[in-house]
């Protein structure tokens, strides 16, 4: 029923619902995964793809996924190649957003589920995921996945704690 997709062009406009619906609800995704002012959805389509395999310094690259039930755009996930910088203490390989009016239906668990059996978190074998220890779907979204607790770190530059846990891929 959920399918993982690249970001696509025929997606863009549901996508665009789904930013509108968490901003309402004021929340955003982080900036570089939004459409900059002018950007045309093709070109903003293209960026997000493009972080794969030529990523804007200073990021490492990601592979970006758009959760789609029933034609509809109801979350991202990101998986990220590698731990670089603040990444092992903010972040780790996988970040995920669920649109509000989807949530508590199952949806973040079944994207974590399905990233984790791409072949490239395989590669990875190894999967740092941070969450704040105040966000409790997130933290049961990592458990449910497999996720063994490591610590609870104080980051600095963030002035807030984060959860770290790691999940094995199967092969
Ligand atoms: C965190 C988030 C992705 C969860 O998405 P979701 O689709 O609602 O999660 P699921 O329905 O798959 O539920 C996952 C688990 O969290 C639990 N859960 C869901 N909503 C919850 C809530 N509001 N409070 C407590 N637990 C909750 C579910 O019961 C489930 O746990 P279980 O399997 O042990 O019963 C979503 O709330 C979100 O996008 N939040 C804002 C962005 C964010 O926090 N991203 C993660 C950053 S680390």
């Amino acid at each position: 029923m959920l399918e993982l997709r690249r970001p696509e062009l025929d997606l863009f406009s549901s996508f665009i619902e789904f930013i509108e619906e968490m901003r309402a609800h004021g929340q955003q995704l982080w900036g570089p995964y939004l459409p900059k002012e002018d950007e045309l959805p093709q070109d903003f389509v293209s960026r997000l793809n493009l972080r794969e395999t030529a990523p804007e310094a200073p990021f490492v690259p990601e592979t970006i996924y758009w959760g789609v039930v029933d034609g509809n755009v109801i979350g991202r996930i990101s998986l990220r190649h590698r731990l670089e910088g603040n990444l092992s203490l903010v972040g780790g390989h996988i970040g995920y957003e669920v649109r509000p009016s989807y949530r508590g239906r199952g949806f973040a668990k079944e994207m974590l589920r399905q990233v984790l059996l791409t072949p490239r978190a395989k590669a990875i074998g190894r999967l740092l995921l941070t969450c704040s220890p105040n966000n409790p779907a997130s933290n049961r979204t990592i458990l449910a996945n497999g996720g063994v607790f490591d610590k609870t770190v104080f980051v600095d530059f963030i002035h807030d704690e984060r959860n770290h846990y790691w999940i094995t891929a199967q092969s």
